[in-house]
């Protein structure tokens, strides 16, 4: 059982995996094997560096599996942040090209977007998207801000501020058909949503190890088809061919080791089965907040745009004082979010039912009390 596994799930209810996830001891265990290894090789030694070349190809061969994509198109990073930066930045954008997102965007693309506006003269068209869209809202958001200049659509493929579920394929579809490339922020789906890169139909999809799929900080993974990758050059003007033309800082054995684990993990347990469990508790938990008196769901209410991540907003209750008495007083993890403002509840497939109802019952009596 997964949870066994979990330390923090003993003496606390978890529930801030959309932030960072806890680590399995499967995970742990090889991040300790690895970093043995490779003091006792020596890490530049002829072998310690075949040891460390070894774990690069495991992990961007995980990493390929995870994404259901050719290993040639999938590059290790070191997060999400980092993975849409390197699409973003290698465009070579002219003044005028357009580049449509969404205001409801996580700082890792809406600081992105507004340096190539400040120093690219992009011209950034922020689609605006109510925080709880229907998909067909949501398309329509999206085909409304796009014009023949529009090269790129890039959107969080789960908004971290309300769990919206964008519909994925269908604004690829939507993009390609005005002639632009799509780039997904992925670092709420990988390990949470079961992914295929073309059936997605993303031109690039950015995740990160350290959430959903309770992996080590400093892991990620880029994927780019060659119609995109025509198009990036690499940041640090290394040869644009090679399996690390886009590396920009080493990959830690130890961190390695670990993103290969949590991935072998998250396959063990079956992609589509995580994605069910931590829908299933989603809406487990959106049904019992909703039906608080003084607490309001902030996100999609449609089950094609919900995920595991449910936001509600209590009444009095300014988010970060809420997130603070939660754990104080109940040791449930949980985050403020803004625009809207609420607490967001990450349910991941090592939380059980019960939880969600522990975390209904504590919401329920902040509801009734005040700050
Ligand atoms: C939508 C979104 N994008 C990007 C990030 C940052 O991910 P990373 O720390 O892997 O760069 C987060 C994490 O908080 C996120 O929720």
């Amino acid at each position: 059982m997964l949870r066994e596994r979990i330390a923090v799930a003993r003496d606390a209810i978890y529930m801030n995996t959309g932030w960072a996830g806890p680590s399995p001891s499967g995970v742990l265990d090889r991040v300790h094997q690895a970093l043995t290894r490779e003091a006792g090789l020596g890490p530049a030694s002829p072998d310690g560096i075949a040891f460390h070349r070894a774990l690069l190809r495991e992990a961007r061969e995980a990493a390929a599996r995870l994404l259901r994509a050719g290993v040639d198109d999938v590059f290790l990073t070191h997060g999400t942040t980092e993975g849409v930066n390197i699409v973003l930045h290698g465009l070579d954008w002219r003044p005028g090209d357009e580049l449509v997102t969404c205001d409801l965007e996580h700082p890792a693309l809406a600081d992105a977007a507004a340096l190539l506006a400040e120093r690219r003269g992009v011209v950034v068209r922020t689609a605006s998207m109510p925080p709880d869209a229907t998909p067909r809202h949501a398309v329509d958001a999206v085909r409304q801000a796009l014009t023949p200049r529009t090269r790129v659509v890039a959107l969080s493929h789960v908004q971290y501020s309300s769990g919206l579920r964008l519909p994925a394929r269908e604004i690829a579809d939507t993009t390609h058909a005005a002639g632009a490339l799509v780039l997904y922020d992925g670092a709420q789906t990988g390990g949470h949503l079961a992914l295929d890169m073309a059936a997605i139909g993303a031109d690039a999809y950015a995740v990160s190890g350290q959430k959903w799929l309770l992996g080590p900080t400093g892991t990620g993974a880029l994927f780019m088809n060659p119609r995109i990758r025509s198009a990036v050059r690499p940041l640090l003007d290394r040869a644009a061919e090679g399996d690390h033309a886009y590396t920009l800082a080493s990959h830690g054995a130890p961190l390695l080791a670990g993103f290969a684990e949590a991935i072998r993990i998250h396959e063990a347990l079956g992609p589509a089965a995580v994605e069910a469990r931590a829908l299933l508790l989603g809406a487990r938990l959106k049904g019992l907040l909703g039906a608080i008196p003084g607490a309001r769901l902030t996100g999609p209410v449609d089950a094609a745009a919900s995920c595991g991540l449910v936001t509600i907003a209590i009444d009095g209750w300014p988010p970060p004082a809420a997130v603070d008495r939660l754990w104080r007083s109940h040791r449930i993890a949980a985050r403020a979010v803004r625009n809207p403002d609420a607490v967001r509840f990450s349910t991941a497939p090592f939380n059980t039912e019960a939880e969600c109802e522990a975390v209904a019952a504590a919401v329920r009596e902040l509801a009734t009390t005040a700050p």
